[in-house]
């Protein structure tokens, strides 16, 4: 099958170009072909963007095991409405992924299930070094030095310095420190505020963790990726630091602040907890300037139900796959980024971060992961509107300029007009590992 996308505005790595593309067989095969080149079917974009497809390299997706919140199904049913076509889902699932056997029965259990293209990293625990040597069908390993939803957890320096000496896959990291952590919950213990979650995930937590895991990889020489970065002393603290390290910011670490917890109250509840409105302007600026390379989610589904008991109760988490792209495009309307830097930030470099092959960039011959966009779309998001299994965000009621109109994973429709179409196409993600 023969897809023939004409006069799009094409976002290529250095250039933006109206040329038209031609997908085969789930591969991009030409650019720049001329408008009567022949092809099955035939797609107008004028007026539209393509894009790559967005790459999500930090998702919690809930299965096993905790599917009334979300499924892969539903995951990825929200991933293609939002332009995401390939997601790298994180280990606190029910069992934990912390072993080649669980792995391998996430990656059985996504097969043939999911909409957009799949990635499955292993989690670290004190005691499975073996298993995380001898992993291949992942992106990396994630380490929580620092606990969060679910009870993985590293915390010892001496199995951190194991890991770190042993392993040869790249290393993530959730960085927010468990003694301050706990030092602070104690001596908060009274508290009755949300907004207490930020006084105890505060600033010292995250920049020790960071400090911390960044030590570990530079002694190493071991790749690094700092997730969700969301204080102005980790941006600066990663302007000096060498380029086996990477990082990332996460939208509600941009667009929320503590002032919004008197609006949002626990939705907006997260770990890393949200900050001053100076720290969100440090994080922006940090993708501004290149010391953060990725946006990515941290999409962390829980019901309603659940996230409207009273803190310290209500869990952490918000869904955001399905506006991520969205809110950046938004953000390119209000000329405060270029829409090169939200392609950099959301499809390119986290394919290379993760080594996805033929992933993350407009070429020929690579995979034909792809989303128009259409730049001058206005359009509100609606709790209602939501494909998350928990129904709802913490943008509801917020009008953006800039959505996906449709969505292509390995050349087929997956997501077009308002609709999510055809079969679950979705395929396993491979990694080119350097060396081998
Ligand atoms: O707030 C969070 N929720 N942060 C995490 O690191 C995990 C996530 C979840 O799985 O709910």
């Amino acid at each position: 099958m023969k897809t023939l996308i004409r006069h799009a505005q094409v976002v290529l790595p250095e250039s933006t170009e109206r040329i038209n593309v031609l997908l085969e067989d789930g591969v991009i095969v030409a650019l720049d072909v001329p408008d009567g080149a022949s092809a099955d079917e035939v797609i107008d974009a004028r007026g539209l963007h393509l894009l790559p497809g967005v790459v999500d390299d930090q998702v919690h997706f809930r299965e096993p095991g905790l599917t009334h919140k979300e499924d892969l199904e539903t995951a990825t049913r929200a991933c293609a409405k939002g332009g995401v076509t390939s997601f790298l889902e994180m280990p606190n699932t029910k069992p934990t992924t912390t072993s080649v056997e669980a792995l391998e029965a996430k990656l059985a259990l996504a097969a043939g299930r999911c909409q957009v293209n799949y990635g499955f990293y292993i989690g670290a625990t004190p005691e499975n070094l073996a298993e995380l040597k001898r992993a291949e069908r992942t992106p990396g390993i994630k380490i929580f030095i620092g606990s969060s939803t679910g009870d993985l957890l590293v915390d010892s320096q001496s199995a951190l310095e194991r890991i770190f000496a042993e392993t040869t896959l790249p290393i993530c990291a959730h960085c927010e420190d468990e003694a301050t952590v706990r030092a602070n919950a104690a001596r908060l213990s009274g508290g009755v505020s949300v907004a207490d979650h930020s006084r105890i995930r505060d600033h010292a937590a995250a920049i020790l963790a960071t400090r911390r895991a960044v030590d570990l990889a530079e002694r190493h020489r071991h790749r690094f990726h700092v997730l969700h970065v969301s204080t102005a002393e980790e941006v600066e603290f990663l302007r000096g630091t060498s380029d086996l390290i990477t990082a990332e910011a996460c939208p509600h670490h941009v667009f929320f602040t503590v002032d919004d917890y008197e609006r949002l109250g626990t939705l907006i509840q997260m770990n890393p907890s949200v900050k001053t409105a100076a720290d969100a302007a440090a994080v922006w600026q940090g993708l501004l300037d290149g010391t953060l390379e990725v946006v990515a989610t941290d999409h962390a589904p829980h019901t309603l139900e659940e996230k409207r008991q009273p803190w310290p109760k209500s869990p952490s988490g918000l869904p955001a796959v399905e506006n991520s792209l969205a809110l950046m495009l938004n953000q390119v309307s209000q000329g405060l980024c270029s829409l090169q830097q939200v392609v950099s930030w959301m499809c390119e470099a986290p394919a290379r971060v993760w080594n996805l092959h033929h992933k993350g960039v407009i070429r020929e011959g690579w995979d034909a992961d792809l989303v128009l966009v259409d730049l001058n779309c206005t359009a509100v998001v609606r709790n209602a509107d939501q494909l998350t299994k928990c129904g709802w965000t913490p943008w509801d009621g917020v009008s953006l300029t800039g959505w996906p109109v449709r969505t292509f994973v390995l050349g087929r429709t997956v997501y077009c007009e308002g609709r999510v179409v055809g079969p679950a196409v979705g395929q396993e993600i491979r990694y080119d590992r350097r060396g081998g």
